[in-house]
């Protein structure tokens, strides 16, 4: 077997995060850490690393397939992303979201699609944007012991109906009757997108469910950040409230060119390289 056909794993590995020990947080008094992921060697090493949540995000559209936004994210291709995730990762959650129109023409068309998303990847919970419109189809799932995290805020898959993507989303009001909502129909985790640090310290102290904010500030219960541009693989993205921890675009840039210098002047393979 091929040295790059397993992921490399600590024996005795800590236990899988459940969701209802995810949902507990509040009551542990914990942060929570998650990223974003879209296959199996990025999964594995962040959950390696350590994070206690993976997302299969509709930001795979513009991450990974070059859209300008995650509408066109089918629920035939998160389920390909999300089955490679869950074989690369041993401890963190993973949660998948539910793509544009595969969870807003029904509750009960939303319960069929999260459950194959559950029964075809090995996922443990969705997501899905939206507060009180989606309250509904949050408690439908929750009946059908489909875990759900919402999300609200800037809600990218409403971007033309919001007239733009990164816009903060200030209306506090609103965004606790979300947060209320979600809550109330089952949601056992929501995430924060770009609002004001005091409309979501507001959010999470009303709420018992655990925050993840994402351009939230640091009163939420934890943090997301969309996996490559955390470790600067991403380019032409500067909002505020991403922090770079890596520089890995430039550096694969460097890495390539001096592997095509070395190809071109002959200096690879060398001897070290060949077999006798
Ligand atoms: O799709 C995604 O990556 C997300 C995160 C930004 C929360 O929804």
């Amino acid at each position: 077997m091929s040295s790059h056909s397993q992921p490399r794993r600590p024996q005795g590995a800590a236990r899988p995060v459940t969701v209802p020990w995810f949902a507990a947080a509040r009551q542990r008094e914990t942060r929570l850490t998650m990223t974003t992921a879209y296959d199996w060697l990025w999964a594995g090493l962040f959950d390696e690393a350590g994070v206690d949540s993976i997302l299969v995000g509709d930001s795979l559209g513009m991450v990974v397939q070059g859209h300008r936004s995650t509408l066109p994210v089918t629920l035939d291709q998160i389920i390909y992303h999300a089955e490679m995730v869950c074989r690369g990762v041993q401890r963190a959650l993973v949660v998948v979201d539910l793509p544009f129109l595969s969870f807003q023409v029904s509750p009960q068309e939303a319960v069929a699609n999260a459950g194959r998303i559950l029964k075809e990847t090995g996922a443990s919970a969705v997501k899905l944007e939206g507060g009180v419109t989606q309250a509904r189809t949050i408690q439908a799932l929750s009946d059908a012991d489909i875990p759900v995290m919402a999300h609200v805020g800037m809600r990218p898959q409403s971007v033309h109906a919001l007239g733009g993507m990164g816009r903060i989303q200030r209306d506090q009001r609103r965004l606790l009757e979300d947060a209320r909502a979600a809550e109330q129909a089952g949601a056992f985790a929501i995430v924060l997108e770009l609002i004001p640090r005091s409309a979501a310290a507001a959010v999470t102290a009303e709420l018992q469910i655990p925050t993840i904010g994402i351009g939230a500030g640091p009163d939420c219960t934890g943090q997301v950040l969309v996996g490559p541009d955390l470790l600067g693989l991403t380019d032409g993205f500067h909002p505020r409230f991403l922090k770079r921890y890596g520089d890995l675009r430039n550096q694969a840039i460097s890495a390539t060119k001096e592997y095509i210098r070395e190809v071109l002047d002959g200096t690879f393979p060398d001897e070290a390289h060949s077999h006798e």
